[in-house]
């Protein structure tokens, strides 16, 4: 931690002064600015090319200074104590005197919030008076960043700086519930919905691609490395690189392994670094593999079909 202390000051330095400064999470790296200045905020709409309709989420360290912002509930709290911090994301009431910038929310009166497990991100908050708006540290529709080469990839020197950490633990974004209401799955991600529903004994349900589009982040082109994808494919020409989750007999140059032997969680942990692996390998098309609709394969199948909107 003492290693990391003069990097943390220089987030923080660029951070007080209405910069963005790119995070690690264990979920993925995040595009990180004070979430009270409209200044900074706008700043990182702008560089993630992001439309301003598709509101941000906000990372806090301590629920005493959630609730500054926002209302909190009995679901609220029995999965903050359960999951948190860690991989989850709850829509909450936003409260009349919040501080947070209206350019967070685009003027909702709601808020997405979440407490990051990473080491390094909460000293961070835990240095800051205020919290962090951060989407995914990547362009807009793209394949999200869970290394910091990946951040470079997509922004150049334009970010001022990124406080480095290694590969995110969980590789996918964070699971999203929507407790305004009778609680709600908003996005599949990196906490399992069956974990959830056992913790609060109700069963969730959600619809991968609704009509009414409640989290923007639900759009139907998203997480896309520029590619055509075509899913559930058995045998795959040299030509197009296949990805995996099982060991085959024999390996082919053409083959990518997200697991070697079914492993979800390793599956999720793999999957951006290897969509932005085929891309720079110069393949011309993607094939995947069958991945079982459980668990992590839920969100992992959720990503891969917005992915494979691409035409
Ligand atoms: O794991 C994560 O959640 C990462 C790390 C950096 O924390 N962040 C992330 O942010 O994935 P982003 O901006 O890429 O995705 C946020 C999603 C979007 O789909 C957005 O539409 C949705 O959260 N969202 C934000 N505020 C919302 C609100 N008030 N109501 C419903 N959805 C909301
Ligand atoms: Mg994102």
């Amino acid at each position: 931690m003492k290693r990391n202390y003069s990097n943390i000051k220089k987030a923080k330095y660029y951070l007080d002064n209405n910069e963005c400064v790119a995070i690690p999470t264990e979920t993925v790296y995040g595009l990180a600015g004070n979430a009270y200045s409209s200044n900074a905020v706008k700043k990182i709409f702008k560089l993630k090319k992001r439309p301003s309709f598709n509101p941000l989420i906000v990372h806090y360290s301590k629920v005493r200074d959630l609730q500054k912002d926002c209302e909190i509930n009995q679901y609220f709290i029995k999965l903050y104590k359960k999951f948190c911090p860690g991989p989850l994301t709850f829509v909450l009431k936003l409260k009349k005197n919040s501080q947070i910038s209206k350019y967070v929310t685009n003027k909702k009166k709601t808020l997405a919030v979440r407490f990051p497990k990473h080491s390094i991100t909460r000293l961070l908050l835990k240095n800051l008076n205020y919290p962090l708006a951060a989407p995914s540290a990547n362009l807009s529709t793209k394949v999200s960043a869970v290394e910091p080469k990946h951040i470079n990839e997509d922004f150049g020197n334009k970010i001022k700086f990124i406080l480095k950490g290694k590969k995110s633990k969980i590789g996918i974004e964070s699971t999203i519930i929507d407790l305004t209401n009778k609680p709600k799955i908003l996005r599949l991600g990196g906490l399992e919905i069956e974990k959830i529903e056992k913790e609060i004994k109700t069963k969730l349900h959600f619809k991968l691609n609704p009509k009414k589009i409640s989290a923007p982040g639900q759009l139907k082109l998203h997480y896309s490395p520029g590619l055509p994808i075509k899913l559930n494919v058995k045998n795959a020409n040299d030509n197009v690189a296949h990805i995996l989750i099982n060991k085959r007999k024999n390996d082919k140059k053409n083959f990518f392994y997200l697991s070697k032997k079914s492993d979800l969680k390793e599956a999720a942990k793999n999957l951006y670094s290897t969509l932005r692996k085929i891309k720079k390998d110069g393949y011309k098309r993607i094939a995947v593999e069958k991945i079982p609709k459980i668990g992590l394969g839920l969100s992992i199948n959720d990503r891969l079909n917005r992915a494979a909107k691409f035409k």
